[in-house]
């Protein structure tokens, strides 16, 4: 029997990513049904992804109400995925949720609150952790390779990125800009490398200074200009992260930056054995992985082949990130592995963010229990 799935939100994410991953598996499961605001969105989802007679709704509760739907996909706005996830496992769903998390600290703890309670899965799209230079360099930390990381550095810098479709640029149903949308990917990948979820203090500071005022014609963004009247959030933020062992992590991120370089879903870890520089995604220098060490007494850079080897959930076959997270997921809804992204972990991720936002905006550290 294949798992019947609902996607909820038939924007940009679920055609870039799940709809051709859910594909990808089609003998695992089936989309039975499709919720949009915005009709003609999940109907041109439905025609090219359905299973025949498939619902088509603009009401997630329809969703919700049919009984054979095992797993709801949350692919909405940042705002939304309190209220729909929780919605999901109240109805006895596994909810696989979009990045990130909650766009508050208080909503996602009332996502994992649903969660703990539910008997249900809940995971969170953090697919960069699929990717093979990102499975290798967490082998690495997981085998002791680069002994104790004291220091890490979570980059997510676009030097003209600025999403323009959707609803990226509105506080309300974002709430945030690059921080929120694509640090959650960096500090995510930097915690489980470190494997460390237990931030002591946080503090950060957001950058308005851009987004407000270049208007189109003067932009040089690569998604199409945007209206500098509606850009309502940080073009950039930064954060410094004390953690409870004494370890530190900085994180930079921005859409708009004049910066020389790009890096995204990128991790540089320093350990007392050797130092790795996950380059991330964008720029020259694209998902590449070094090591830094010293041997016979000389300093030394080595290229890791990341490719050779296949990734360790899935050996000797070569896959797309997005098809790893989709296989990994199922293999969890059906008890064959363990989460790979848990709740808790993204949890740390959302309070951690979070916290930055705190902080840029009261001008002080703030300390956690
Ligand atoms: N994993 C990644 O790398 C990645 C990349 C891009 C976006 N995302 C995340 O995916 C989410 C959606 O982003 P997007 O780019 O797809 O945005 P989008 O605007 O293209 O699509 C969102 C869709 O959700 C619909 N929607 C909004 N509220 C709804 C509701 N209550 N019920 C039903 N439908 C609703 C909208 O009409 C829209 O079609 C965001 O949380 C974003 O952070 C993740």
């Amino acid at each position: 029997m294949k798992h019947k799935v609902g996607l909820i939100g038939c924007g940009g994410i679920a055609n870039q990513k799940h709809l051709p991953a859910l594909k990808n598996a089609s003998d695992r499961v089936e989309i039975v049904a499709f919720c949009d605001l915005i009709p003609e969105r999940a109907e041109k989802a439905a025609r090219e992804y359905g299973a025949p007679g498939a619902l088509v709704c603009t009401d997630y509760r329809a969703l919700l109400a049919r009984p054979e739907i095992e797993i709801v996909y949350v692919l909405t706005p940042n705002v939304s995925h309190c209220e729909l996830s929780v919605a999901a496992l109240e109805a006895g769903k596994h909810v696989l949720c979009e990045k990130p998390m909650a766009a508050s600290t208080a909503d996602a703890r009332k996502m994992l609150d649903a969660y703990h309670k539910s008997g249900k899965l809940l995971t969170i799209g953090y697919q960069n952790r699929f990717r093979p230079d990102s499975l290798a360099l967490k082998k690495l930390c997981e085998e002791g390779e680069l002994g104790e990381i004291y220091y890490a550095n979570a980059h997510a810098l676009r030097r003209r990125g600025v999403p323009t479709w959707g609803v990226f640029t509105d506080k309300e149903k974002q709430g945030g800009g690059p921080l929120i949308d694509i640090a959650t990917h960096s500090l995510d990948l930097t915690l489980w490398f470190m494997d460390n979820y237990e931030p002591a203090t946080v503090t950060g500071s957001a950058f308005y200074k851009l987004g407000r005022t270049l208007r189109p014609g003067s932009q040089g963004n690569g998604m199409g200009p945007w209206d500098p009247d509606k850009f309502e959030v940080e073009d950039a933020a930064f954060g410094f992260v004390t953690m409870k062992d004494g370890s530190l992590i900085t994180i930079d991120s921005s859409w708009i930056l004049n910066s020389t370089e790009e890096r995204c879903a990128s991790s540089y870890l320093f350990g007392t054995k050797a130092g790795a520089e996950l380059t991330g995604v964008g720029g020259a220098n694209n998902e590449k992985l070094y090591l830094n060490t010293v041997m016979a007494n000389k300093q030394v850079k080595i290229d890791v082949d990341t490719a050779a080897g296949g990734v360790d959930f899935f050996p000797g076959r070569k896959m797309d990130a997005k098809d790893v997270e989709c296989a990994v997921w199922l293999d969890a809804v059906e008890g064959k592995r363990e989460l790979v992204v848990k709740p808790e972990q993204a949890f740390v991720v959302t309070k951690i963010l979070d916290a930055i936002y705190q902080s840029a905006e009261t001008g002080r550290q703030v300390v956690f229990d």
